[in-house]
């Protein structure tokens, strides 16, 4: 196991939910931690554990160009991200479809950007939070009726991986010696605001509060702080250092997804 002791991060969307999870979680273990979220007043959680603070607009070239050459991280992790529109797909507007485009997809363009082009010191690794939800119709399969809800969150946490190999395409090209991962949630966590309303928003057409939902899909609950652990774990255990995506699931080890 690496220590990670003074080793720097960065979490985008690190005031709440699963980015405050695993800013605690890095803290504790030593890291010398940079919290970014819009907010100014809900980073004061992440300030409570000891991480440093930036208010900023994770799909801001700028604020993520200055937050990688100001804070030199070992890790940026690109962990921003929209809450879902919940409502089936005749009932969206283009711009409630599109919001994971215009905030996940485009924070990960920025960050990976700003990682390259700053560039981030090499060695740097950059873990991208996609979710397991990008692995529908695919291996292992998830029913694409489980998702209908989501508007266009699919494609764009399938875009995310898929970008993550772009970006190892570029570093390996120019020599930059960054590796470029996805983190992929594979079940969904009601205690984070944007787990909740996606898992209110399906039990409530099945009748059950959003935890039973949560336990008939997947038979168990993943805590954020369970989350933090296993994402501080990854950093840390070289066995992890050279794949591209990871899955997480409760009581389960961390499961290599694409080497
Ligand atoms: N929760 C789950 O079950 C689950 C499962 C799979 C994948 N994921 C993914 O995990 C990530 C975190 O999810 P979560 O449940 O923790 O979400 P959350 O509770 O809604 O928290 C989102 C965080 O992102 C920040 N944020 C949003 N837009 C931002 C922007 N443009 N610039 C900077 N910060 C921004 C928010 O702070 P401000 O609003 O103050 O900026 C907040 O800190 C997301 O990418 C999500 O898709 C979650």
């Amino acid at each position: 196991m690496q220590d990670l002791n003074g080793k720097r991060v960065v979490v985008t969307g690190g005031s709440e939910g699963l980015g405050l999870a695993m800013v605690e979680a890095l803290a504790a273990s030593g890291a010398h931690v940079t919290a970014l979220a819009r907010d100014r007043v809900k980073l004061a959680a992440a300030e409570r554990v000891g991480a440093a603070v930036v208010a900023g607009d994770a799909t801001d070239a700028a604020v993520m160009n200055s937050i990688v050459g100001d804070e030199a991280p070992d890790v940026l992790i690109l962990n921003a991200g929209a809450r879902l529109p919940m409502k089936p797909i005749d009932e969206q507007s283009w711009e409630e479809f599109s919001t994971h485009w215009n905030t996940d997809v485009k924070a990960g363009l920025v960050g990976i950007q700003a990682a390259l082009k700053v560039p981030m010191t090499s060695g740097g690794r950059i873990l991208i939070m996609s979710s397991g939800a990008s692995m529908v119709l695919s291996v292992p399969r998830i029913e694409p009726e489980s998702l209908r809800l989501s508007g266009g969150y699919v494609g764009a946490k399938r875009m995310l991986w898929f970008m993550a190999h772009s970006a190892n395409t570029v570093s390996r090209e120019r020599g930059l010696k960054l590796h470029f991962q996805v983190l992929m949630p594979s079940q969904l966590m009601p205690d984070t605001t944007l787990g909740h309303l996606v898992a209110a928003g399906y039990a409530e057409l099945e009748g059950v509060s959003a935890e039973e939902h949560v336990m008939q899909r997947y038979g168990s609950i993943m805590r954020p702080a369970d989350f933090g652990q296993r994402v501080t774990e990854l950093i840390a255990d070289p066995r992890y250092a050279s794949g591209v995506a990871y899955g997480f699931r409760a009581n389960a080890a961390i499961m290599p997804l694409d080497a």
